[in-house]
Parts: structure tokens; C-alpha cells; sequence
């Protein structure tokens, strides 16, 4: 969290602590903040969508803090002692739509950002083709939030360990769609061991598990990045599924 995130953050808190005291605001000295030292993309981003005007969005912008400072102490799985930096994220709060790529690869590794790589610039120019941005309208992460060696796939094992960062994260966000970038993601937020080819371009029911009463969030799957830049007739198909998540987002 940058300097100005906290003090802003830290004044929300106080005024609710008098509002909830007796209803008087107090004049305080204003405390003296530092920027983390670790790479915290998630707040920092977050902090730029001027979600902070409300305590809600000051308490989203806190809670994905709180799970990106998790995942760089997280050492659930083996993937910890291989990486460089964890990946946990970074977007706007309540975004409208939540892209799950797979895992990190060796740049997100090296800079502690999902999707930088040659893949990640792709991904980036998809979401431009219907006005999406992880700096205007979406949040990025994966399914995995530290790198696997070799960019091998991530095991279950290791996905099963990080799945609660992933489901924290969508509760917070609160995101109105979900895209789901290649096969891995899309089984995993479906928990199904069907193609991607069979998965894509159709809208689902993502349902938040253990938040009763969370409604569902439609979630559309198409091809990762990487598979595009592997087989450019991949591109056709991926354009349509964009093309169909777009009209929804018209509608
Ligand atoms: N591929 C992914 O699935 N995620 C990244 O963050 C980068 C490449």
C-alpha cells in the first residue's frame, strides 16, 4: 500500500470510530505513513479507481491488501521456495470483470505483476478490443499465484492450496463477470476436467462456494493468450467469445 493509501484509509477508519462512539468526528494529527517496501499491486491499483471515497471501498481496498500480504507469506505448496515474487493481483476494486489467467510465468515472476510477458501484451490489447482495462474496469489475476518451474501446468495439489486466495478475492470484488483465460483456469473456477475447446465461448453460473447467498457471476472461457501467439487460427474463435462477452457487457 502506498503512503497516501494508509493515511486515507486510516482517516476513513477514525471518522467511523467517532460516527460509531457517540457521533462526534475528532481533530487528529494526521500519522506519518510509509509506501510498502514489497511490490503491493493490488492496493495500489485499486487505490487509483478513487474507490477510496467510501468506507466500503476503503474496507475492499484493505481486505485485498490483507490477501496479497497472505500469498507473500503463504507456504502452502512447494511453488514458495522456487519463485521470486508471488503474483497475488492487481486491478480496480468491484471491477467488471475478473480475468483468471493460470499462473505466473517468468516475467510476472520477476516483477510480482500478473500477465507482463509477451502473453500479458496480448491479453492486454484482447481487453483494449472491448474496452477493457486492468487500470480502468478489470482486476487480473490466476488461478496460482506463485510461479511453477518451467511454466509447467500448476498440480492440483498446488491449485487446491491456492484456491482460497482466488475465492477471497472474488468475494471482495464482488466482480460482474469472470473471463477465464486457457484450460486451466476455466476448470478450475468450473471444477470440471473438460477441453477448453469445449468450454469456451459459453456463459456459466460461477457460484462464490461457502458465501450462502452470494449470487452467481456469469463466467465466459476462451483460449489463453499463449495458445494465440502458439496457433493464430486460435485467434478467430477467441475474437468471437470476446465479441460475446462484449455484448453482454452492452446490454
Ligand atoms: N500466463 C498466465 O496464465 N498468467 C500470467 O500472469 C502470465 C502468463
Amino acid at each position: 500500500m502506498t503512503a497516501e493509501d494508509k493515511t486515507r484509509l486510516a482517516a476513513l477508519l477514525d471518522t467511523a470510530g467517532d460516527f460509531l462512539r457517540d457521533g462526534h468526528w475528532r481533530e487528529r494529527e494526521t500519522p506519518v505513513f510509509e509506501d510498502d517496501v514489497t511490490v503491493d499491486n493490488a492496493a495500489q491499483t485499486i487505490a487509483g479507481d478513487g474507490g477510496g471515497d467510501s468506507l466500503e471501498a476503503a474496507a475492499a481496498i484493505a481486505a485485498i491488501a490483507a490477501i496479497a500480504a497472505e500469498v507473500r507469506e503463504c507456504r502452502a505448496c512447494g511453488l514458495c521456495d522456487l519463485r521470486i515474487l508471488p503474483v497475488p493481483g492487481e486491478g480496480v476494486q468491484r471491477p467488471l470483470v475478473l480475468v483468471v489467467g493460470e499462473a505466473p510465468g517468468s516475467e510476472e515472476d520477476e516483477r510480482g505483476k500478473p500477465f507482463v510477458g509477451v502473453a500479458g501484451h496480448l491479453l492486454d490489447r484482447m481487453l483494449a478490443s472491448i474496452n477493457l482495462s486492468r487500470e480502468t474496469n478489470c482486476f487480473i489475476t490466476n488461478t496460482v499465484k506463485c510461479r511453477p518451474p518451467g511454466n509447467r501446468d500448476p498440480s492440483p495439489e498446488e491449485t487446491e492450496a491456492c484456491a482460497s486466495f482466488l475465492a477471497r478475492q472474488i468475494r471482495v470484488l464482488r466482480p460482474a463477470y469472470i473471463l477465464c483465460m486457457g484450460r486451466i483456469a476455466a476448470q478450475t473456477m468450473l471444477r470440471t476436467s473438460e477441453g477448453i475447446g469445449r468450454l469456451r465461448g459459453t456463459f456459466f453460473d460461477y457460484t462464490p462456494d461457502s458465501a450462502a447467498g452470494a449470487p452467481a457471476i456469469p463466467l465466459i472461457a476462451t483460449y489463453h493468450p499463449s495458445a494465440l501467439l502458439r496457433d493464430a487460427n486460435l485467434k478467430r474463435p477467441a475474437w468471437e467469445d470476446l465479441k460475446k462477452l462484449l455484448a453482454r457487457l452492452q446490454t
